[in-house]
């Protein structure tokens, strides 16, 4: 074979540096638009009437903001963690139509809210995230749908118990108000995604954690590995996963 290729490409200008590509959306967009608004506090007072947990505005923007830092911790440009931000912000509203397949419906929603505001290549981006975050039927799909599952499944936390006041919890109340602290840790050099559980176990012992989390975490595991990362659970300071 002649070298004639490879003169040619020697001769060849560099191509410059691609410019980087500004977010089209971010969180605070999303954050003032009434509509989305409204769907997300429908989408908890639905929570509310099937006697679920906090699904709100605290539920939101904690998905969002946790998204956010496990893809900037792990050096995912602008528009990646703008993207994973907004779809965690966004990833419950499909509650005010059913908590059946609400992954779906929500990504259906937002993209019918957003169409016309926000490129298909990242709206795209958004609803397949949005769509993926339960284990029933979610994949970690991209690396935005990877932190979006681990955002949303890290926040068990004793403020989303509606029930406070009252002894007959369900399991998922007693999990949630068993959780005096919940931190997702990102640690970028070891390639490690630590969620990091204080429980009372004088309200929900450990194992009832599995029985509501063995396929949460699961999800968990796949979505780390998806972010080319190890995940790892422990609970009053002890590894177990
Ligand atoms: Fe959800
Ligand atoms: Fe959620």
């Amino acid at each position: 074979m002649s070298g004639t290729g490879h003169r040619a490409s020697e001769t060849q200008e560099a191509a410059p540096p691609a410019e980087p590509v500004a977010p089209s959306i971010n969180l605070e967009v999303v954050q003032a638009d009434a509509e989305l608004s409204s769907y997300i506090a429908a989408a908890d007072r639905v929570m509310e009437g099937l006697g679920y947990t906090e699904h709100g505005f605290r539920h939101a923007t904690l998905t969002a903001s946790i998204a956010f830092q496990v893809l900037s911790r792990l050096g995912f440009d602008e528009r990646t963690t703008n993207l994973g931000c907004v779809a965690g912000y966004l990833h419950d509203v499909g509650n005010m139509v059913s908590r059946e397949m609400h992954g779906q419906t929500g990504g259906l929603l937002v993209h019918h809210t957003l169409r016309d505001r926000v490129p298909g290549s990242d709206l795209a981006v958004i609803v397949a995230a949005i769509a993926n975050h339960e284990e029933e039927n979610g994949y970690a799909v991209s690396p935005e749908a990877a932190a979006v599952i681990l955002a949303d499944k890290s926040d068990v936390h004793r403020s989303r118990v509606r029930k406070s006041g009252q002894i007959e919890f369900d399991i998922h109340d007693r999990v949630n108000f068993a959780a005096e602290q919940s931190f997702l840790r990102v640690d970028s050099d070891a390639r490690t995604i630590t969620l990091e559980l204080s429980i009372d176990t004088g309200i929900s012992q450990v194992m009832e954690y599995f029985e509501i989390f063995l396929g949460r975490m699961q999800l968990c595991r796949h979505a780390a590995e998806a972010l080319d990362c190890r995940f790892k659970l422990t609970i009053n300071g002890a590894e177990l996963a």
